[in-house]
């Protein structure tokens, strides 16, 4: 069949094809897929039953409905001093459209995009979709984090690739570390004489621990594309509600984009978010206090476990070492741990080449699942002969 030859290249995300092809245990669990099990809260589900009773069920204005814009404006606003006019806000299909949007708007064929490694699964096949060049950057020697060196020797060695965008993402997945504002901060002069755009996905900047979030747009408004949404902060992924908010050219542009893409978002889902933007502020602070506490759970857990880990200061990630006396890649890994304990994890190389020996735990899991889970690995890591591959 000639269908597209990138599209033929790209396969689905590893996170996906290692969550379907997970043995069948009805005593399975799954610390795979960034899902939250938290409910969404109970104003903001009335608020789409309204909308529907009142025929919110037809097309919105491309960009979202006017109501939403100004609530999201005033929300980034409070929540993190972004000041975007509502005329600057795109409400698009989840956090993965507004990835999709920028870099096709972005992008012209051969432009590179710069990535620190490992990353979230949706960039890469986005920018190849786009006809980009991606450039990643190996973080695992500096932090998991990019520091302003490797950014400029990356810039230095991949001149010919004509680097034209960054993409941030903190906090990050997989691996739960984010960014001081400092480490920010010193990221920005060279970021500004390479005259780079920044696509900021901060889709779990309201899961932040022992620090306050800083949004890049903060820094650098005139080239940053803040990317953010509900999904994680209001435990809301089926609603498929994200935001694109950038410099009102840029957005004119993205506009276009978004269009022919989805038209625009679901009204209902539209509504539910002007109800958790206005009224239900304070529902990711409560979430957070949640999430905070399996997080302190499962690092003392795998720190009695004697396992080595990235200590992760936000999202809902730990990414770990596979211990060293398996032998075998962190496919392997995850697969013989979910064969042999029926606890899922993510094997790190879905996440770049150099997530290989790593996996990665999602604590978005109820706190009765995790210590089950803990309790299985812990009796797993004590019998030599059930971990060797
Ligand atoms: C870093 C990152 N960006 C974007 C997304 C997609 O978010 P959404 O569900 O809003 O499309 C995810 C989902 O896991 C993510 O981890």
């Amino acid at each position: 069949m000639r269908t597209n030859q990138v599209i033929q290249q790209i396969q689905v995300s590893g996170i996906r094809r290692f969550d379907e092809a997970l043995p069948q245990r009805r005593d399975l669990i799954k610390l795979t897929v960034g899902e939250p099990d938290l409910k969404t809260p109970a104003h903001i589900k009335a608020a789409a039953v309204r909308a529907i009773e009142a025929d919110w069920t037809h097309y919105s204005p491309l960009m979202g409905f006017a109501q939403l814009q100004r609530a999201a404006s005033n929300y980034f606003q409070h929540q993190y001093g972004l000041n975007y006019a509502p005329s600057e806000i795109i409400a698009t299909v989840g956090a993965t459209e507004a990835v999709a949007t920028t870099l096709m708007t972005l992008l012209n064929p051969g432009d590179g995009v710069l990535l620190p490694t490992p990353a979230y699964t949706s960039y890469e096949p986005v920018v190849e979709i786009a006809q980009g060049q991606l450039i990643p950057i190996d973080t695992t020697n500096t932090g998991y984090k990019l520091t302003p060196q490797t950014l400029q020797t990356t810039l230095r060695q991949h001149a010919d690739q004509h680097p034209k965008v960054l993409i941030l993402n903190y906090p990050t997945n997989p691996t739960g570390v984010t960014y001081t504002r400092a480490e920010l901060e010193a990221l920005l002069p060279v970021i500004q004489r390479a005259g780079l755009f920044v696509l900021s996905d901060e889709i779990y900047s309201a899961l932040t621990y022992e620090q306050d979030h800083t949004a890049f747009a903060t820094l650098y408004p005139t080239k940053t594309i803040t990317i953010n949404g509900l999904s994680k902060s209001h435990a809301m992924t089926g609603w498929r509600l994200g935001f694109i908010m950038a410099p009102q050219a840029l957005i004119n542009e993205m506009k276009k984009t978004h269009q022919y893409l989805v038209t625009s978002t679901s009204s209902i889902s539209q509504a539910a978010a002007i109800e958790a933007l206005t009224n239900g502020v304070t529902d990711g602070d409560q979430m957070r206090a949640i999430y905070q506490q399996r997080r302190d759970f499962v690092i003392q857990q795998l720190t009695k476990l004697g396992l080595n880990f990235i200590y992760p200061t936000g999202a809902f990630y730990v990414f770990v070492q596979v211990p060293a006396q398996f032998v075998g890649s962190s496919w392997e890994f995850a697969t013989t741990l979910a064969e042999q304990t029926g606890v899922a994890v993510i094997p790190g190389s879905s996440f770049g080449a150099n997530g290989e020996g790593w996996f990665r735990i999602s604590y978005a899991a109820s706190q009765t699942a995790l210590t089950t889970a803990f309790s299985r690995l812990a009796t797993w890591l004590a019998q030599p002969q059930a971990q060797a591959n």
